[in-house]
């Protein structure tokens, strides 16, 4: 275990383990857009830049991404002076101009006094932030169905050809990772759509309600060695099922022993 100063406290952490992990636990908020723990850091969206020094540094102050730094024994960290802030608010203020009509975005920008973007905004934004949060989940997956295609401000996350992705199981993780809410997708009638691929959803055996897509089931089975029959139940009716049979164990020891 190693000491570090988190603004003002001193904190336990692993040697090693990343800054933003630190914060998080110690109930800190540092805005973290490109940041998922499913996924490897990545240092995109610059949004989690802390002030970090030592003792020893004589003054002098370094400007990190906490997704990205490890923790070091000794570091004295800063997570909103006002450098920190001022330079969080000159993301937000690229990125408002990037994504105008992303409520997300908006607010984030207007909590470090941006109400408004001092840029040009893009004509046609997308209010994709090019986090690539979503072609990395779905890679981590194993179905890297969606990439990163074109350069500029017509960069934008589609699949190969945009065409409906042959690889694409529609487990919907991407649309459900994405920090602006940008990747749509509909679930009607048993029916799921996603990237313009159309998938049949599982219905509980039990409850009738509707779970994963019959794609995303088959590819669990098929590298999880998972039984293809675990899916026809929800996981409500299974906890139900279990503790149904739990209360006749119970019941029945009891029985045993009077
Ligand atoms: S829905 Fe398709 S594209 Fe999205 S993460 Fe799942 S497999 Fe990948
Ligand atoms: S679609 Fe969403 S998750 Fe994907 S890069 Fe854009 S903002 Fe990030
Ligand atoms: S969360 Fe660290 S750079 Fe985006």
């Amino acid at each position: 275990m190693i000491s570090m100063t988190i603004n003002g406290k001193v904190v336990k952490a692993e040697k090693g383990e990343m800054l933003l992990k630190v914060t998080r636990r110690e109930g800190i908020d540092i805005p973290a857009l490109c940041h998922h723990d499913a996924v490897e850091p990545f240092g995109g969206c610059r949004l989690c830049m802390v002030e970090i020094t030592k003792a020893d540094w004589d003054g002098w102050k370094n400007y990190v991404t906490a997704c990205l730094y490890p923790a070091e024994d000794g570091l004295i960290i800063q997570t909103h002076s006002a450098k920190v802030n001022e330079l969080r608010k000159g993301v937000l203020d690229l990125l408002a101009a990037r994504c105008p009509n992303s409520p997300e975005i908006r607010e984030l920008a207007a909590e470090y006094g941006v109400p408004q973007t001092t840029l040009e905004e893009v004509p046609d934004a997308d209010n994709c932030i090019m986090c690539g949060l979503c072609t990395r989940v779905c890679e981590r997956l194993g179905f890297k169905a969606i990439s990163t295609v074109g350069r500029g401000h017509s960069k934008q996350v589609a699949p190969p050809l945009n065409e409906a992705p042959p690889d694409c199981v529609g487990c919907i993780s991407c649309a459900q990772v994405c920090p602006t809410n940008v990747i749509p997708y509909k679930d009607i009638n048993g029916k799921r759509t996603i990237w313009e691929k159309q998938f049949e959803l599982i219905a509980c055996k039990e409850c009738g309600k509707h779970t994963i897509t019959t794609d995303f089931a088959d590819a669990l089975c098929e590298r999880r060695a998972i039984p293809r029959d675990y899916f026809d139940v929800c996981d409500d009716c299974r906890r139900k099922e279990l503790s149904l049979k739990m209360g006749s164990i119970v019941a029945w020891s009891r029985e045993g022993t009077s």
